[in-house]
Parts: structure tokens; C-alpha cells; sequence
């Protein structure tokens, strides 16, 4: 690709962040999803960081400012009323001033924000700004190993799939069928108007994501309780390589910063995750798998979130098995990563997080690719994520054989991460 085309594409890009935002937040994309998205905001922040520093920190800020007393940061902060969504706050309840969901999304916060440090052209504004996101991270990543690992296992569980992002993933197939649907309050999806059903989740699904939010709504959103309470809880490598790699980061930036006691219980999360995450590797897929704690048992499904533990600071074995499983996905479509293994049977390339390629991924992924120095296949990736977007704009997801547009348009964190793609290169 010429450097022109780079040029013309990061410009585009800019401008897709102009047009969704909102002053203090930015919207995921017009029409399906109207408020501002916990780990959309933070991935954004760092695409905004290019165009305006300060705007990028308002982004986190603005994410933060809606955190729960007990250090939960919500997945959802409905900042204005927008019934072009459901499900909206009063599906909820969480009675806040400003109304929130009340489950959570991966914690790519830690890692956003050293980012943003680290790229920071006005170091004091970064200084001063990263400072005051640091405790209230800190509580964030307490609240994980507090609520959601209740045995001291040092690897925390889901109770929602909308918590992990990958809403649909096959990794939730079986677990996802203890979840009930009697009882659930009749109600008229709105995602279904905004983008093509074939690439949403099913109604049967939709049935089972409201049971466990009224479920949850009936204990109070009380998350003390809500862990053991759901018949749904899930470990998923992906999720917690997130959350390992955002101590890790937290931890170099708050000795950065002056800040020794978070700098240490962030290390030491980081070392305890990185420890207990090899329990989750399948050998017989050459990659992590999710864990079914309510089930007890691993679950045998390739999904691009056992590829994620990329992110963090593995054992070479562990690494150069990861770069050989991309290479063989690399034999079964032409974009990669796809969100799923197009060899297994329910494989679906073009429905959401059941084959779809997705950016943040390809972000993520090669982060982590050439942190641990697997440049050639980080290089892969990224000119694939940039001929995905020459061809098909800056879509949700893409169909990873055809390289189809999927699901919304104008898609902030896609062009937020095309920014990264062609400006960490340069
Ligand atoms: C949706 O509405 O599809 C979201 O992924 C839930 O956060």
C-alpha cells in the first residue's frame, strides 16, 4: 500500500472519530449502539490520542467517572436516553444518577492508558492525568480478583457473555444452555433494526442474555453475590490475558509514576494470572481454552480468545505454539484472525464473534506478537487489517474468507486501531 493510501486511510479514520463523538465520550457508531462502551472508550482513547491528547484522557476519564462504589467500571454508561437500543436502563435498574449497566467488559484500561502514557507528546498533561486514573484502575483490578474469583485461583470468571465482548461465541455454546429463558419479560430487540440479522446473535441467545440480567436485577446487582449466583460463569483465557496484561502495565506505570504500593499489587496479580493461565492450554488444540467453572471442566472450542494470551509475557513454548495455530488458521481463510476456527462445524463467518475478524483482535494480537519479537507474522496481520478496511471501509467485523463488511458502519474503535496499524509501524 502506497504511503498516500496510508495517509488517506488514517485521515478517514480521524474523521470517523470526529463524527461519533459525543463531547466527553464517543459512541461505538451511530444508530446500534448510542452510549458510550467500557472497552470501545479505552481502545478509542488511544486512536484520539493521535489527533488530540487531551480529548484521548476526557475519553477514559469520562468512562471512569461512572465507576461503582465497590470499583466495578460498568460496561455501558447510557449518558443520554436513546430508545434506538435495548437493552436500555430501565431493563436494568441499577438506579445510578446517571444510569449504567450493571456487568462489566474486558479491562483494557491499564493497557490503554500506559499506551496513552507512553505515546504522550505532552508528558505533564499525561502525567497528571494517568495519575489520577491510577487508584481508581487499581480498585477496578481488585474488584476482579475480589468478585469474581471467590476461590483464589487468580483467574476471574464471566457471569454475562456480553462481559467478555464476544458476545456469541461458540466458547459459550454448551454453558450457555443451563442458562433458562422461562420468565423473561417480552421485549422487541432493536439491534436487529440497525444491521443484518444474519450477523447478530440469535433470538434464542437474546433470550438468554435478558434472563441473566434480570436475574441479577432480582439480587440487587449486589456483586458480592452475583458470582455464585449465575448459572454462567465463565474463564476465559482471552479475558483474563486482558486483565494480566493491564496489571502488568498498570504496575510499570505506577513505578513510573511514584506510586509503589499499586506498582507491587499489580505485579503481583500479574505474576499469580500469568502462572494460573497454563491450566487453561489445550494441547490437543495448540492454544488456551475457556474454562466452565460452574461445569467444572475445559472447554474444547478454538476460539480467537485462547489466542489473546499473546498479550502477556509467556513462556517461548507457549508463544512460538501460538504463531504456529495463526499460521494454520493463516491455511483456512484469507483475513486473519478469525474470531473462530473456520475448520470447526458451527463456524460462521460472518456472525458476530462466531468467525468474523474484528480489529481490536488484530490490535491486541499484534501488540502482543511483537512485544515477544513475532514480527513477521505481526506484519501479516496488520496488512491484512489494512486490506480489510481498503476493500470493505471501517466495519464492525469482517467475513474473514471474502473480507464482506459486517454488522455496523463508520466503526469508531476499527478506525481507532487502523491508526495504531499504520502509525505504530511508522
Ligand atoms: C450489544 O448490545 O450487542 C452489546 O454487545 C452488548 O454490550
Amino acid at each position: 500500500m502506497t504511503e498516500q493510501k496510508r495517509q488517506e486511510i488514517f485521515d478517514q479514520a480521524a474523521q470517523i472519530l470526529k463524527i461519533n463523538d459525543r463531547g466527553t465520550y464517543t459512541v461505538p457508531t451511530h444508530g446500534l449502539y448510542p452510549f458510550q462502551w467500557n472497552w470501545d472508550s479505552c481502545l478509542t482513547a488511544i486512536g484520539q490520542s493521535y489527533v488530540d491528547e487531551h480529548r484521548a484522557w476526557v475519553e477514559v476519564d469520562t468512562l471512569f467517572a461512572h465507576q461503582w462504589e465497590d470499583g466495578m467500571v460498568p460496561h455501558i454508561v447510557f449518558h443520554q436516553l436513546d430508545d434506538g437500543y435495548f437493552p436500555g436502563p430501565e431493563v436494568w435498574g441499577t438506579n445510578r444518577s446517571v444510569p449504567t449497566s450493571g456487568i462489566t467488559q474486558p479491562p483494557v484500561a491499564g493497557f490503554a492508558v500506559k499506551r496513552l502514557y507512553d505515546m504522550a507528546k505532552d508528558k505533564n498533561l499525561a502525567r497528571a492525568r494517568a495519575r489520577e486514573l491510577l487508584p481508581r484502575i487499581d480498585r477496578w483490578h481488585e474488584w476482579f480478583y475480589s468478585n469474581r474469583d471467590p476461590a483464589n485461583e487468580h483467574l476471574v470468571a464471566l457471569i454475562h457473555p456480553w462481559e467478555s465482548g464476544r458476545d456469541n461465541s461458540i466458547d459459550w455454546d454448551a454453558a450457555f444452555e443451563r442458562v433458562p429463558t422461562e420468565g423473561v419479560a417480552p421485549y422487541v430487540r432493536r439491534d436487529t433494526q440497525h444491521a443484518d440479522p444474519a450477523h447478530r446473535p440469535t433470538k434464542a441467545q437474546y433470550d438468554r442474555y435478558i434472563w441473566l440480567v434480570e436475574h441479577f436485577r432480582s439480587l440487587d446487582w449486589n456483586n458480592s453475590v452475583l458470582h455464585d449466583a449465575s448459572p454462567f460463569q465463565i474463564v476465559d483465557p482471552g479475558f483474563n490475558a486482558i486483565l494480566i496484561r493491564s496489571c502488568a502495565d498498570l504496575a510499570e506505570l505506577a513505578a513510573e509514576l511514584g506510586e509503589p504500593d499499586i506498582a507491587k499489587r499489580n505485579q503481583q496479580r500479574a505474576a499469580d494470572g500469568l502462572a494460573a493461565l497454563d491450566k487453561l492450554w489445550s494441547d490437543s488444540l495448540g492454544q488456551y481454552v475457556c474454562f466452565d467453572r460452574a461445569a467444572c471442566s475445559l472447554i474444547d472450542s478454538a476460539s480467537v480468545g485462547g489466542l489473546l494470551p499473546i498479550l502477556v509475557a509467556l513462556p517461548e513454548h507457549r508463544g512460538d505454539a501460538l504463531v504456529a495455530r495463526l499460521e494454520k488458521l493463516g491455511e483456512s481463510c484469507r483475513y486473519l484472525v478469525p474470531s473462530h476456527d473456520p475448520l470447526d462445524g458451527k463456524y460462521d463467518a460472518k456472525r458476530y464473534w462466531r468467525g468474523p475478524v474484528w480489529l481490536i483482535i488484530n490490535y491486541m494480537i499484534t501488540d502482543g506478537l511483537r512485544k515477544s519479537g513475532y514480527n513477521d507474522m505481526a506484519l501479516r496481520i496488520e496488512n491484512a487489517s489494512l486490506e480489510l478496511i481498503n476493500t470493505g471501509g471501517f466495519a464492525e467485523y469482517y467475513d474473514p474468507t471474502t473480507g464482506e463488511p459486517c454488522g455496523g458502519a463508520s466503526f469508531t474503535w476499527t478506525a481507532a486501531m487502523v491508526m495504531e496499524f499504520i502509525r505504530r509501524a511508522a
